[in-house]
């Protein structure tokens, strides 16, 4: 079957909004993103490819986080550059831990389009459709703001393009110098309520500094120690945004979404026959895939098979989002699947999208303790069937939010209420998703440890 940007228009498609107004209107902003510049460049997205391939390999981990739906209300310098101060916190904490070089991923720069549960949202009585992000739709509730509007494509567009801006800026101008991650990182420590218990981790990170710096390994002698690499992706819903932004790569000759350097399926839009998978099989880019309640192993070797016939290593990381409870029973039959199909693929863990709830007072909401227990079970769970765990995926701002319950600042359903600001799905705050690095630092630090005692045993 033979593959074009557009095949997927002759596929069954779901939640891509086909109640624009003015069709005529959204294939002249297609047309007019089609002349845009690319985002990201192809050299860029197969470096990512090769890091994930090392991700796969078990020498490297993967990082993926930021918001849930990027809005064009919050956008600002300040939050960017505070999601990506968080991020390359818990990124230090990791590369400690995991004693491997970390992937960073962020869900930002194009993370606008959400598919939702219900097409329509009804409020004291009043229905209309569901606000689904806003590069299709405005989140006031009046009929007037949830018209899909072409025009916002290119928003977020002009918006992904700042951002990224910012982003290569921070990452390669000095912000990202490992000497102020790692002060930041004990600023965290100090204020943090659970600080004591973070403390030993943080001192050997110290030590390790330390000992590198005695050696004369400092940024300035080692200029790489003030720089990262940091990479974009979102979900590959909204298709006409992607199939604008497909270019051929002149150096290669492939086909390549210049959109973000990866992109994902979702849950609710990874049917094999369908119209996600097609566009995404026959881009370049490494490609996520949310693996979920109701996903059945022969299902997800045909996606695989279909998403990556060559079996490249980095090209596929399955992102199993189950829940806390659900873990154990989804995730097993499908880990034991791959690995006996010797499939190479990057096993990531999404703690949020299966411990979401709802409070007494209509907040969605997830609590830190159920999304730390996913990790610490994903983690078992893939080492039991000797696969590797490789990352972690979740919904994180570097403010100072209140949309997930517990932590160590005991967020209560009470305080919800004070600062709820996401525009979809509740996000750890800045201190939340800290303590979910140090929570993964411990645990790939005691497999580490029962790993040499194994060795230690086997030897003696
Ligand atoms: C998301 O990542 O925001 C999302 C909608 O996830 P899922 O497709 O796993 O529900
Ligand atoms: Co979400």
């Amino acid at each position: 079957m033979t593959w074009t940007p557009n095949s997927w228009r002759s596929r069954p498609a779901n939640h891509i909004p086909d109640d624009y107004p003015d069709l005529k209107a959204l294939q002249d902003v297609e047309a007019r993103l089609s002349q845009f510049p690319p985002l990201v460049f192809a050299g860029e997205v197969r470096n990512l490819k090769s890091d994930l391939a090392k991700v796969a390999a078990g020498n490297a981990f993967l990082l993926q986080g930021g918001d849930c739906a990027e809005s064009f209300k919050e956008f600002s310098a300040d939050n960017i550059r505070d999601t990506l101060r968080v991020l390359l916190q818990m990124a230090v904490v990791l590369t400690f831990a995991a004693s491997k070089p970390i992937v960073k991923v962020g869900r930002l720069a194009g993370q606008f389009g959400k598919p939702r549960s219900s097409p329509v949202e009804t409020i004291d009585g009043v229905t209309l459709p569901s606000y689904r992000g806003d590069n299709i739709n405005g989140m006031d509730f009046t009929p007037s703001a949830r018209v899909p509007d072409p025009q916002r494509l290119i928003h977020s567009y002009s918006q992904s393009a700042s951002t990224l801006n910012l982003v290569r800026a921070f990452s390669k101008g000095g912000y990202a110098d490992l000497a102020n991650v790692h002060q930041w990182m004990l600023g965290f420590v100090d204020r943090s309520p659970l600080g004591a218990q973070y403390r030993e981790t943080a001192d050997k990170i110290t030590d390790a500094l330390n000992f590198m710096h005695a050696c004369g390994v400092t940024s300035e002698s080692v200029p790489q120690l003030a720089q990262v690499d940091m990479y974009t992706s979102h979900e590959a819903l909204l298709l006409g945004y992607e199939e604008a932004m497909t270019r051929i790569d002149s150096t290669s000759g492939d086909w390549y979404d210049t959109s973000a350097h990866m992109l994902w399926i979702g849950h609710r839009t990874r049917q094999v026959d369908h119209a996600h998978v097609e566009f995404c099989r026959g881009v370049k880019n490494p490609i996520g895939m949310k693996c979920g309640p109701g996903l059945e192993a022969d299902e997800l070797l045909r996606i695989i098979e279909t998403l990556n016939p060559d079996d490249e290593a980095g090209r596929i990381t399955l992102i199993a989002r189950f829940g806390a409870d659900g873990v154990e029973a989804g995730l097993t039959p499908l880990a034991r699947a791959v690995k006996a199909s010797g499939r190479s693929v990057v096993w990531s863990c999404d703690p949020m999208h299966g411990n979401t709830l709802k409070t007494a007072s209509g907040f969605k909401t997830r609590p830190v303790d159920r999304v730390l227990s996913e990790v610490r079970n994903f983690i078992d769970v893939l080492n039991n069937e000797g696969c590797t765990p490789g990352g972690v995926h979740f919904e994180m701002t570097g403010q100072d939010v209140t949309e997930c319950i517990g932590g160590a600042q005991a967020i209560s359903e009470d305080d919800l209420s004070s600062r709820y600001h996401t525009h979809c799905d509740p996000r750890l705050n800045g201190e939340q998703a800290l303590e979910l690095a140090f929570l993964i630092a411990d645990k790939l630090i005691g497999l580490k440890e029962s790993g040499k005692d194994t060795e230690d045993r086997l030897a003696g």
